[in-house]
């Protein structure tokens, strides 16, 4: 079994390039099912989920070939419109599936979805979407097998802004007849990148990242080469190593604008973060003082994906911080891990809150989900001594090497078997 051995305390220094988002490539990756051609796309991500969505390409009988980092999908010969139990359960983002193979065969049969357990996630806002947009959906035996020959574009207000939701109804009308409407989409800048990618490709979609998308159907979509947005949460996540371990880091390769609720927080701690471009600068050397509140909300509000990094950093800040987590209702799986490691967090329903403390104890710890791991490894940076973290396949779901990136930084960590 791999786990990361961490032994903590080093300073950081130097540079990490972030590679591409995989909450973009994945939809990008879903939207693919729509076309009829080549669609080839650039610096695609070493993840395991980007790895399982991929295979559930090739079951549909997608033709896939590399040359470097850049993918390129012949989607002609696609002759499945089901997506089996086997394959959906390894990545949630089988369900954005859902909405293409509609597209595209105007029936579906797709298994309910894997992913991270972080509370229930349920798919009624995804159901009801495509039901309005005429489509009849039996929902049986961990089967949801779909009737879209009356897929039409209509109108579909969002209770809440579902990230996956609103990826979904928009693939499912952009080779609908009509135009469709999205009122309360989801707002992340991954929802901008999908609209981006298929509007290269000649969709017509206008509004993602406002309160309003319209897809205006068109017949088909032409081949085309993409290279999606980088990673905002892996680079929160090196952000957020360089302001616990202190030194001088460079995060290169990112959109600093789809971190501002993470930057903000610091403007009037003892750090300085700067940004240039698509570069962003952290320079830290003091003991941060607490934040106080921080709150998860939907884009542009703080990420719940980098809810429990945050916490690994607030609990050594000085001070106490309340963590409110409005996404998911247990996305605290973490906690028991880093009070293990000395961290002083007590949790209530929905809401942590974290007393930090002088210095956090290496441990043997386990990463209960992608983020959630991901927050370990930052506690085991800090911590006093060696840090061992297993279920490292959780977080390879979602960074490539945080290893590679890590030790690139100067930490010392690394990938042991045992
Ligand atoms: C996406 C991201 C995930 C991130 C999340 C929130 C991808 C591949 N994953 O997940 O990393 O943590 O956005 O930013 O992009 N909900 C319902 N009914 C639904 C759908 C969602 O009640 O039909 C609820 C969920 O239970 C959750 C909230 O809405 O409480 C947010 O979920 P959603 O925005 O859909 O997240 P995902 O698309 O699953």
């Amino acid at each position: 079994m791999d786990k990361l051995l961490i032994r903590g305390g080093n300073k950081l220094s130097g540079a990490v390039r972030i590679g591409c988002a995989k909450n973009a490539y994945l939809p990008i990756l879903a939207a693919t099912i729509l076309f009829k051609g080549k669609v080839t796309l650039l610096d695609c991500p070493d993840y395991d989920d980007v790895k399982n969505m991929i295979g559930i390409l090739e079951n549909l009988g997608a033709n896939v070939s590399y040359s470097g980092s850049a993918l390129t999908l012949d989607m002609s010969n696609l002759n499945s419109y089901s997506i089996p139990k086997e394959l959906s359960c390894l990545t949630r983002s089988s369900i954005f599936s859902l909405g293409a193979i509609l597209g595209r065969f105007r029936k579906a049969k797709v298994a309910y979805p894997g992913g991270c357990e972080i509370g229930s996630r349920p798919i009624d806002l995804h159901i009801k979407g495509l039901e309005a947009l005429g489509v009849k959906i039996l929902d049986r035996r961990g089967y949801l097998t779909c009737d879209g020959k009356n897929l039409e574009g209509s109108t579909v207000h969002l209770d809440f802004p579902s990230v996956g939701a609103t990826e979904n109804i928009m693939l499912a009308g952009v080779l609908s007849k009509g135009t469709t409407k999205i009122y309360n989409p989801a707002r992340e800048p991954e929802i901008i990148d999908l609209q981006n990618f298929l509007n290269k490709a000649g969709a017509k979609i206008t509004g993602a990242g406002t309160t309003t998308i319209v897809i205006e159907g068109v017949e088909n979509l032409k081949d085309v080469e993409y290279k999606p947005m980088p990673d905002r949460i892996v680079a929160g996540t090196y952000l957020i190593a360089g302001l616990m371990c202190g030194g001088d880091i460079e995060l290169k390769n990112v959109c600093p604008e789809h971190l501002q609720s993470l930057i903000s927080k610091f403007k009037y701690n003892s750090c300085q973060i700067s940004t240039k471009g698509d570069k962003i600068r952290v320079v830290s050397d003091k003991r941060l003082a607490s934040l106080g509140k921080v709150e998860t909300m939907p884009y542009p509000g703080f990420p719940t994906d980098l809810q429990a990094q945050i916490m690994a950093l607030m609990s050594v800040a000085k001070g106490t911080t309340v963590i409110k987590e409005n996404l998911f209702e247990t996305r605290f799986k973490h906690v028991p891990e880093l009070v293990k490691m000395g961290a002083k967090i007590i949790t209530e329903g929905r809401t942590a809150t974290v007393v930090g403390v002088d210095k956090l104890y290496g441990a043997e710890v386990m990463a209960p989900d992608l983020r959630g791991g991901a927050g370990l490894v930052l506690a085991g940076l800090v911590a006093d001594g060696y840090t061992k973290v297993s279920n490292v396949r959780q977080i390879r779901r979602g960074y490539e090497s945080i290893e590679r990136d890590l030790a690139l930084l100067g930490a010392d960590v690394k990938r042991i078997s045992e």
